[in-house]
């Protein structure tokens, strides 16, 4: 029998996991099939049992549905307690197992892919969301110098901040208060690229040989992109990778082989463009 997984989402036809999980399987030689699965917006609990009552061994949570997949869960990953966000569901003996690989496919994007180690930089977290509160936890464990996280609701970001201070140096701000602040890495965690809008981030903020940092990914350069090519980033990187990374830890916790992803990486730029 071919193990079944999918990714469960709304709206979920744009997504590229199934792409992603089948050159995974191809590359690794494993027997499984992945597809995606529509919910409606109050419908995410049936939509996953239905799943797990016709056999489906794993599921991938997309928005808005990180947070039903949480409650769903009746076992977490101290990450994906820490988040709140379950990305990453296995069932197994009558167990759902919840796991978040969010934020270590942004940190081995960067780290290990764009080859800029974490540890002793000065970071900067726009936005105070469930994109963002799914990578702190990793983040802060890569050990920054300082994490500060910048949002349009002040009180959101200060509340992020307080609940992530046990696990490293975190602060949390509005947009004004960056102003003559410098960081080595930006990573915009706002939903502001789906809209082609700019978080208001004063200008100077990118230290020099800086990385500039979209969760989005996407074609061409989002706003914020064009705005770190403007104030000269050294680097220019969308979620292209960190999606890959997430895929393959998710792989990993399924199927216990850890696949390759740089060249899931080339096609899937290559489908994209
Ligand atoms: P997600 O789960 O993708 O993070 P979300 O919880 O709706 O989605 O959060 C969206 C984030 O983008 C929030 O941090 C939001 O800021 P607010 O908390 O102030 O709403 C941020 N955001 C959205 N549009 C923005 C804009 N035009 N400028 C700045 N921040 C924006």
């Amino acid at each position: 029998m071919t193990d079944q997984y999918a990714v469960i989402g709304n709206p979920i036809s744009h997504s590229q996991s199934p792409l992603i999980h089948s050159e995974f399987a191809k590359q690794t030689g494993q027997n499984l099939a992945y597809d995606r699965l529509y919910a409606p917006l109050d419908g995410f609990d049936r939509v996953a049992n239905d799943f797990v009552g016709q056999g489906g061994k794993g599921l991938n949570i997309t928005l808005p549905f990180k947070g039903d997949a949480f409650r769903l869960a009746n076992q977490l990953t101290f990450r994906a307690s820490v988040s709140e966000a379950v990305n990453t569901l296995t069932f197994k003996d009558g167990v759902v197992y919840g796991d978040n690989t969010d934020g270590v496919g942004l940190v081995r994007d960067i780290v290990e892919n764009l080859d800029m180690p974490i540890a002793g930089k000065r970071v900067l977290v726009l936005g105070a969301g469930g994109a963002v509160r799914g990578v702190l936890l990793p983040l802060l464990e890569e050990k920054p110098l300082r994490l500060t996280v910048a949002n349009r609701t002040v009180e959101k970001a200060q509340a992020l901040a307080a609940q992530f201070a046990p696990y490293g140096t975190v602060d949390g701000v509005g947009y004004p208060e960056l102003a003559g602040e410098q960081f080595d890495i930006i990573i915009n965690g706002t939903s502001t690229s789906l809209h082609d809008e700019l978080p208001p981030i004063p200008h100077g903020v990118f230290a020099p040989d800086a990385l500039a940092y979209d969760m989005v990914y996407s074609a061409g350069l989002t706003p914020f992109l064009k705005r770190g090519q403007q104030e000269k980033a050294a680097v220019l990187a969308d979620g292209l990778g960190m999606l890959v990374e997430q895929a393959a830890e998710s792989f990993f916790i399924w199927r216990g082989v850890k696949p390759e992803t740089r060249r899931v990486m080339g096609i899937l730029r290559e489908v994209l463009s």
